[in-house]
């Protein structure tokens, strides 16, 4: 079994059909190394089934109005209306997700097994496009996530996504440049200083759940700079993609430039994972904004 790079060099498909993936071990070194080399894993025949009735809560009814999917973590289920049973069967859901996609990265990152942490599931029923309060939120535009509320203090965001939709459409994806050009890029436009004082003030009035450290500060004036920048956005160096239903897909979302044009209907997990569980941790943007910046950003 082997992996093939597909027609754009940011996406490499792995022929995967099974969560618990026995054939992982012969596609190990390639898809680690490209994961951390900011590449998309594409698993094309990777799907999640759902019973009728788990098919019957593909609605964006079920999301609570104020907010923008269903959330699973080990603080319990968040942002449905769902009750009673269908309640349960949204939980149900989400907790199957978790446990299929954690055998998948268990079977092809061992290495990470015992460092991932933060999990967080989510259930996205609403079109892309029908829910985006301000520019900021729209990932209709290219960009590197990073959380306001959660500084990662270099740690990075390990995300897996597949797609549910019932009807046969793709979520269609941009996919950018490498981490490291983008960060090029963008570096110019990230002068707003870094005031140690102010993170610390937002630790201690509970806007951020930890300090924010000049890594953190960074990572949101890259997600802005990348969201406000037009011409970009338009004519940029990106690749489209189609991830049709049925199909899984992973990433690094702090790494990989990407965009999410339209579709319906998605799971998707994320991990926080430290650099520390990292085979190339040169490659983590941390190290490249440090090398580029010529000192650390870790400081407190
Ligand atoms: C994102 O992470 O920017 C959005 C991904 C998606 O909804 O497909
Ligand atoms: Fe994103």
């Amino acid at each position: 079994m082997s992996a093939t790079a597909s027609s754009h060099d940011s996406l490499l498909e792995l022929p995967l059909r099974d969560w618990r993936a026995p054939e992982a071990a012969a596609l190990s070194a390639q898809a680690l190394r490209a994961l951390e080399q900011g590449q998309v894993l594409h698993f094309p025949h990777l799907g999640f089934a759902l019973s009728p009735e788990e098919r019957v809560l593909l609605d964006p009814k079920y999301t609570d109005p104020k907010r923008k999917n269903i959330s699973l973590t080990p603080k319990g289920l968040a942002g449905t209306v769902a009750a009673g049973a269908a309640r349960e069967r949204v939980q149900g859901i989400l907790q199957r997700y978790l446990d299929s996609t954690s055998a998948l990265l268990d079977a092809l990152f061992p290495g990470y097994r015992d460092a991932r942490h933060g999990p967080a599931t989510s259930l996205r029923l609403h079109a892309i496009g029908t829910w985006h309060p301000s520019w900021r939120k729209d990932d209709r535009l290219l960009h590197v996530d990073a959380f306001p509320s959660r500084p990662l203090h270099g740690e990075r965001i390990l995300r897996v996504f597949t797609n549910i939709n019932p009807n046969g459409e793709p979520r269609t994806w941009r996919v950018g440049e490498p981490f490291e050009t983008a960060a090029r890029r963008y570096l110019p436009a990230m002068s707003k200083p870094w005031r140690p004082w102010l993170a610390g003030l937002m630790h201690r009035v509970g806007i951020t759940k930890q300090r924010r450290t000049e890594y953190d500060h960074l990572m949101l004036q890259m997600h802005d700079a990348m969201k406000r920048d037009a011409h970009y956005q338009q004519q940029g160096d990106w690749a489209q993609v189609d991830f049709m239903p049925g199909s899984t897909w992973v990433c690094f979302s702090d790494q990989v430039s990407h965009a999410a044009m339209s579709g319906q209907f998605m799971l998707e997990q994320t991990w926080q994972l430290p650099l520390t569980a990292l085979s190339y941790a040169e490659l983590a943007p941390v190290r490249v904004l440090e090398k580029l910046k010529g000192r650390g950003l870790l400081a407190a």
